[in-house]
């Protein structure tokens, strides 16, 4: 449990591949899921990764997290923007959070400057693409 982190993604990061390339690129979340699996092993981490598009089940999940991870990474997708209640369950579970985004949000529609997670977050990562997690497990390597 100590070495072990949850990586949570939001909606529609389940269509990455055929989702916007040209924002996204070309990866699905399946390799995403695979590079961080490799990345963990390097750096001694055990990874549980998931994807819902369902707001409560991301709650459940963060609500649960405490009993079995010691760092929660999370990438929102559009609920970053919208969602008191994942934010009321990040601040309850009391874990370091970081926070990752593929894209830079900051370039991107005024809507997308505003998160719910960031004034809980450990760290923000935005605009690296899937390097972002990579640059997560790291952050979380050494908060541990
Ligand atoms: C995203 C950015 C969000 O604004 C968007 O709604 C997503 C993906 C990203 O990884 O860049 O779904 O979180």
């Amino acid at each position: 449990m100590s070495n072990s982190v949850i990586i949570i993604n939001g909606p529609n990061l389940n269509m990455l591949g055929n989702r916007e390339p040209e924002v996204y690129g070309n990866e699905t979340l399946e390799d995403v899921e695979k590079k961080c699996l490799a990345w963990a092993k390097e750096l001694g981490l055990e990874i549980k990764f998931r994807q819902s598009n369902s707001e409560g089940e991301i709650v459940g999940w963060i609500q649960k997290s405490s009993s079995s991870f010691a760092v929660i990474i999370i990438n929102a997708g559009a609920y970053t923007h919208t969602s008191i209640a994942i934010h009321d369950a990040l601040k309850c579970c009391g874990l370091p959070v970081l926070e990752v985004h593929l894209s830079n949000v900051f370039q991107r529609e005024s809507f997308r400057h505003v998160s719910y997670i960031s004034n809980l977050a450990k760290g923000v990562i935005c605009g690296f693409g899937s390097q972002g997690y990579e640059f997560a497990l790291r952050a979380a390597a050494k908060l541990l």
